[in-house]
């Protein structure tokens, strides 16, 4: 009898089980509609709840001009990884600015922040470390977490006597080093990390530290530099450009000694293009506008609050939500994608995240409010919500 089967079958096995479990996942596209909180699905205009350009800086005129000065004066590429010939003035230089603004030592590029928690984590941790990531921690985190083959643990969401308790237990093995890894605005619920709480149990028990500011920066903490910005005893403290900088890339704001390490060990750095100059031309603008977006950082707050009030008031759960994310949570699967079609039908774009994305049970339609949304748009959502709850 032959063995034989076709060596693919597990590719349509699974994308036949996923389809059967209405958690296929298939690129829409989406245009951008430049001046505003609006995309252009195949032809139709539709209100913009689900991007992360919190600022609006995708499109602020001075970014894209500093942008093309610095395609038209260093090229479109950066030629090789920076270790070879793709270190340019225009990387330090930033990498310079970076440090300064966020006040610590140095600061190192990455060019994503997948590359960067995946790399980073198995470049400080290996097979003698324990990593204790919290529950709701970005995939990239995790990633990163078994590609050091660390053992790992989760501890539950935001709960620092549970992260306490397992800090304990692993003083008494023989581990060679602790990480401790969380984000500090979780980029699904919306909610904080205590920083401070982290920072305090990590120096208790000789921990690293790795705050991931991914959804804070631009919006949260003084000037919008984040959670992490002007704290002590963060080991790495990642930030992304493509939120609320507008673009692309990441960056570690760290200790000189940290960066050099990274340098030198961490494959995601050593082994990839660097930047290129359109790129690196964009984050200089958004890094200098940040810290005075005041205004726009307000009102995304104010709508955020107005939203919530709204939403609660017409029933839905927002759980712990407590920045410009907020999920609205629907528990069932199929009641979520229901929900999210009635809102397309009404002109809004807003994603349905349901498992294994979110723990089952909690499918929700995740809301993000940025400055570029008016309160006559966020009527238009509660409005479309109201709809589809009836
Ligand atoms: C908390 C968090 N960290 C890291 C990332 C990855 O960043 P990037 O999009 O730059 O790869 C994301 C993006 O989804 C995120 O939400």
């Amino acid at each position: 009898m032959s063995t034989k089967t076709d060596k693919l079958e597990f590719i349509s096995e699974s994308l036949d089980q996923r389809k059967a479990e209405h958690r296929f996942r298939e690129l829409v596209r989406i245009d951008p509609e430049l001046q505003a909180a609006e995309v252009n699905k195949g032809g139709r205009r539709m209100l913009n709840f689900c991007s992360n350009d919190y600022l609006g800086l995708a499109t602020h005129p001075e970014v894209i001009s500093k942008s093309r000065e610095y395609l038209e004066k260093f090229g479109a590429g950066s030629t090789s990884s920076r270790l070879v010939s793709g270190n340019f003035s225009i990387h330090e230089e930033l990498e310079a600015d970076l440090a300064k603004t966020f006040g610590t030592e140095a600061a190192i590029l990455f060019n994503t922040g997948f590359q960067a928690n995946a790399t980073i984590l198995s470049t400080l941790a290996d097979r003698n470390s324990f990593i204790l990531a919290d529950r709701n921690v970005h995939n990239s985190l995790l990633q990163g977490a078994v590609l050091s083959r660390a053992d790992l643990q989760r501890y539950h969401h935001n709960d620092y006597n549970h992260l306490e308790e397992l800090l304990k237990k692993a003083q008494q093995e023989s581990y060679n080093r602790i990480l401790i890894v969380s984000e500090t605005v979780f980029s699904m619920d919306g909610d904080r990390t205590d920083v401070e709480h982290l920072i305090f149990l990590a120096k208790k028990y000789d921990a690293l530290l790795f705050s991931d500011d991914a959804h804070a920066l631009g919006v949260l903490g003084e000037k919008g530099l984040g959670l992490n910005y002007g704290k002590v005893g963060i080991d790495i403290s990642l930030g992304t450009f493509g939120k609320a900088f507008g673009s692309f890339g990441a960056f570690v704001a760290c200790s000189k000694q940290m960066k050099d390490y990274l340098i030198n060990f961490c494959a995601g750095f050593i082994y990839t293009t660097a930047l290129p100059p359109t790129v690196i031309g964009a984050l200089s603008a958004s890094l200098k506008l940040i810290p005075s977006m005041d205004k726009e950082r307000t009102h995304i707050l104010n709508l955020t609050q107005y939203f919530k009030n709204e939403i609660e008031e017409l029933g839905f759960e927002t759980g712990s939500s407590n920045s410009q994310i907020i999920p609205v949570i629907v528990e069932g699967e199929e009641q979520t994608i229901a929900l999210s079609g009635e809102l397309e039908r009404d002109g809004i774009l807003a994603t349905a995240i349901r498992p294994p994305t979110v723990s089952s049970g909690s499918s929700r339609i995740r809301i993000t409010i940025t400055a570029k949304h008016k309160k006559d748009q966020i009527d238009q959502l509660v409005r479309a919500f109201r709809k589809g709850k009836s």
